[in-house]
């Protein structure tokens, strides 16, 4: 999809290390003399913020599974023409903490099998897939151990528990094979730097490849 630049997302279970490490590999690739955009979802632009706020806070039950798959595409593509797009035809590297393919495991996955609608929606509505995704594979019961020692207001995905994180473990497992083409799976029970030089690795390999 990138005339100049590259699109890598990141994803993985909750407690993984996403934000962790998206921020080293800015600061990596910065020193490298390249023009980074850190950006996530739900969210990155004002727009897609406000809806943030909608799905990720209040009751578990407020949305029906079709609504909340609504809702996750709307901010998605807010977010991919304000922020994405441009960035990209700027020549940026954006990396973005989620996109596309957490829609496919926890929108299609967690409340019976909605994958259909969710692919149907993506292709009307949004349409691209990020030029790598890094997968960070960890166990499920050490991610939420992680996840829950934050502490925030964002709890509705994080309250389904080890059971739903296994799942989604498995999903994401999945997925990296479906997509093989664009999935890279990185061992997230390392130390910090580990994974960082592991990230480090495949991403320079797709820069210079
Ligand atoms: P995510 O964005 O995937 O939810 P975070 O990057 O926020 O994950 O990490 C969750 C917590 O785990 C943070 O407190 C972070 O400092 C810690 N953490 C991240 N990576 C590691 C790691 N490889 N080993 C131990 N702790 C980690
Ligand atoms: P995030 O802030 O990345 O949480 P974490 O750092 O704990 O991984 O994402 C917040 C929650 O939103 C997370 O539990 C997964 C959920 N989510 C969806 O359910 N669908 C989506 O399309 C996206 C992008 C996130």
């Amino acid at each position: 999809m990138t005339a100049n630049g590259l699109f890598i997302s990141f994803e993985g279970i909750d407690g993984s290390g996403k934000s962790t490490q998206v921020t080293l590999l800015a600061a990596h690739l910065r020193g490298l003399g390249r023009d980074v955009v850190v950006t996530r979802e739900p969210g990155g632009s004002p727009g897609a913020e406000e809806i943030r706020a909608l799905v990720l806070q209040g009751d578990p039950d407020r949305w029906s599974a079709e609504t909340e798959i609504l809702l996750f595409t709307a901010a998605r593509r807010d977010h991919l023409e304000r922020l994405i797009r441009p960035a990209l035809a700027a020549g940026s590297i954006v990396i973005c903490d989620r996109f596309a393919d957490s829609t496919r495991m926890y929108q299609g996955l967690s409340r019976g099998d909605l994958r259909g609608t969710v692919d149907t929606l993506h292709d009307l509505m949004i349409g691209v897939e990020p030029d790598l995704t890094v997968l960070i594979d960890m166990d499920p019961d050490d991610g939420l151990a992680r996840a829950k020692g934050r502490q925030g207001h964002e709890e509705r995905f994080e309250d389904f528990g080890s059971t739903l994180q296994a799942q989604m473990r498995a999903g994401f497992l999945a997925l990296a094979q479906e997509f093989s083409d664009r999935f890279v799976v990185i061992n997230g029970a390392q130390d910090i730097s580990d994974v960082a030089n592991d990230i480090t690795r495949a991403v320079e390999s797709r820069i210079q490849g």
